[in-house]
């Protein structure tokens, strides 16, 4: 078995703090789920990613959607910068773009994006504000692999949390992100220790076909 880390480019248009989790647990040990950030792009030249990935002394680049005439032609571009690094996982870290089709296919399998809901309920924005008026007593995040159906592709982990009583938006979104870091670099290990799959539109861990809600973890 190969013993070199599995290499991912982790996409980003803000604040990076599920990037940061990322870098924090790619210092682990490279043969049982390591894996190693090849590069951080982000379609925004003011996302704080970028500087926690400096800091972390991981390649950065910008490529500024409003540069380019269509999704198409930006696709196009990052599709480009990101098989220059040749990763094996792409990973969609509070990226706010949505991929065309083309993406989608060239990457087929091998792209995983963070949530912040209970898929396949509230998908889109403002998912805390939509759970708080709603009057859920439950919400959570979710990650899935990434297909052309947005926020539609097969769930691997999702985190739950309970939903208070007096919450507002902001207490609510911290609880999340802070599952949020647990969950995701879990995730990337799976896929980098070659445990998780995506097949047949299904998500697989170790060999079995995963459900609808992939594997559940409950805060209480
Ligand atoms: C996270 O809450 C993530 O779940 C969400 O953006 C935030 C990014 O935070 N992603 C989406 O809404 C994707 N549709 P971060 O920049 O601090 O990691």
């Amino acid at each position: 078995m190969s013993t070199a880390a599995c290499t991912i480019v982790v996409l980003i248009s803000g604040n990076g703090s599920n990037l940061q989790a990322l870098i924090d647990a790619s210092d682990g040990d490279k043969t049982s789920g390591g894996y190693k950030i090849s590069a951080v792009i982000s379609n925004k030249a003011d996302a704080f990613g970028l500087q926690r990935a400096a800091k972390a002394g991981i390649p950065t680049l910008v490529i500024d959607h409003k540069q380019y005439p269509d999704r198409q032609s930006f696709d196009q571009r990052l599709m480009q910068e990101i098989d220059a690094f040749a990763p094996q996982l792409v990973v969609l870290a509070g990226f706010m773009r949505i991929l065309s089709a083309e993406f989608v296919q060239h990457y087929a399998g091998r792209v995983l994006n963070i949530h912040p809901s209970l898929l396949p309920d509230y998908r889109g924005t403002h998912t805390h504000e939509r759970v708080i008026e709603a009057g859920e007593k439950q919400h959570g995040v979710s990650v899935h692999f990434v297909t052309e159906e947005l926020d539609g592709g097969p769930v691997v982990l999702q985190a739950v949390v309970p939903v208070l009583q007096d919450d507002t938006r902001d207490v609510l979104a911290a609880r999340v992100a802070k599952q949020e870091h647990v969950i995701y670099p879990k995730a990337v290990s799976w896929f980098a220790a070659g445990r998780l799959q995506m097949r047949d539109n299904g998500a697989w861990l170790d060999g079995e076909r995963l459900g609808n809600c992939g594997i559940r973890e409950y805060l209480s």
